[in-house]
């Protein structure tokens, strides 16, 4: 595909896209998270390009939307998937004569020209590994996980499809997979994915929606938050009541995920010596300068004790947007340095801070045009990560989605005691700024 010129981005219906007006309605306070909001965008995403009003539109056809919102309500979610007896969910990484490379991006599953272009940048980085922090829009459900992540072209549009890397891909789960149950995910998703061989088929499936990918001195975790985030309609998204264990939309981490989690890592981290390096990846955001945030997670983690003593890379999405976080203890006792990429394919929320905020490292303030017809609707920039493994050493690029351009740069090392020693370096010129 040939680049986004975003001077003048095209129309999705020029592109066969799915629309980013649509998505963009997620941007609307409190209503946007909701369920019921993406059961009517998965009908708008599914009309006729170029049709006026789809948003409307979608409103208006009441009988599409509500009697399956109903059913989305009282549907029974797929049962808790862990790795069957046999399978340990830890996959090594292997070693590659160079580096290993691993593309990470959050958010990416719209169908949308952005994520097309996103996918084309981390194929273009040839990546070991990708991997994805969860949220296919608008549902999840089967025909989307088919259309925003399996490439299948439709009537209306082209198919977007996940890049995969050379040796595997692995996926998280968000709310939007467990707004409709869970079942496309698990049942469609996840067989595609794990250790793959060259040609792209499954050596060793990842089974549940969580992993540990192993190297020699670094320990990947991709962490499920998104099974219980799907709960209630609507009252998930009022700000406080995420709190609430049995409305179902805190984000904890299942007690069997945990319990795996708690086995895995008494295998992989070696009893004497140095430890492994770690990070910590999941769908959920546990700190925010911008949005309310999700804390349960955190603390699981903490009481768990399997980090103690140790610093940690915190990688997650949900939240649109690119946020590089200072060090920070995010509950007693767990110190991380928390990095915001939900940038991956939905239309980035426009990032202002109401006050400088020290906790900020940067973020990312640019914005553009939706598209050449609707020049005052702002939105800001797409982007992934790539994380290079070299030994004991990290380096992560920020990498935008104009140019597959590098914003920022940074680099990790464990030190004697625990801490990461910690290097960033910023492009001057491409528009990142201080919380300060
Ligand atoms: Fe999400």
């Amino acid at each position: 595909m040939s680049a986004i010129d975003y001077s003048k981005p095209a129309r999705s219906k020029q592109t066969r896209h799915k629309s980013r007006h649509i998505a963009r309605l997620s941007s609307i306070p409190v209503f946007g998270r909701s369920k019921l909001l993406s059961r009517i965008q998965s009908v708008a995403a599914q009309s006729a390009p170029g049709r006026r009003y789809p948003q409307m539109m979608a409103f208006l056809e009441v009988s599409k939307w509500l009697v399956p919102y109903f059913r989305d309500v009282f549907h029974k979610n797929a049962r808790y998937r862990t790795y069957p007896t046999g399978e340990s969910g830890v996959f090594p990484a292997g070693s590659p004569s160079s580096a290993l490379r691993v593309a990470v991006a959050a958010d990416w599953g719209t169908g949308t020209l952005e994520s097309e272009q996103v996918a084309a940048n981390i194929k273009a980085g040839k990546p070991h590994f990708t991997l994805h922090l969860g949220d296919v829009y608008h549902l999840g459900d089967a025909q989307e996980i088919e259309e925003n992540c399996l490439g299948q072209t439709t009537k209306n549009y082209g198919g977007v499809a996940w890049p995969f890397g050379s040796r595997g891909s692995f996926a998280l789960m968000g709310n939007h997979e467990m707004y409709s149950g869970g079942q496309g995910y698990y049942e469609r998703f996840l067989p595609k994915l794990g250790l793959l061989h060259g040609d792209g088929t499954v050596k060793s499936q990842q089974y549940a929606g969580f992993f540990c990918l192993e190297t020699e001195h670094w320990i990947l975790l991709g962490l499920d938050t998104g099974y219980h985030s799907g709960g209630i309609p609507l009252l998930g998204a009022i700000p406080g009541v995420n709190t609430i264990p049995a409305l179902n939309v805190d984000a904890r981490f299942d007690d069997k995920m945990l319990k795996w989690l708690k086995a895995t890592m008494d295998v992989v981290q070696p009893k004497t010596g140095a430890k492994k390096t770690v990070i910590v990846m999941t769908h959920h955001q546990p700190l925010s300068s911008f949005e309310q945030y999700y804390t349960k997670p955190a603390q699981q983690l903490a009481d768990l004790g399997i980090l103690d003593g140790q610093e940690f890379v915190w990688l997650y999405g949900h939240e649109h947007r690119l946020t590089i976080y200072r060090k920070q203890e995010v509950v007693e006792g767990l110190v991380a340095y928390p990095r915001c990429i939900g940038h991956g394919g939905m239309p980035v929320s426009v990032s202002k801070l109401r006050k400088p905020d020290e906790k900020v490292l940067y973020y990312d303030p640019r914005v553009h045009a939706i598209d050449v017809e609707h020049p005052k609707t702002k939105v800001g920039y797409n982007g992934h990560l790539m994380l290079i493994l070299e030994g004991d050493r990290l380096t992560i690029e920020y990498h935008d989605i104009v140019k597959n351009r590098v914003l920022l740069t940074e680099t990790f090392r464990q030190g004697p005691g625990g801490e990461l020693e910690h290097t960033c370096s910023k492009a001057a010129e491409r528009g990142l700024k201080t919380g300060r």
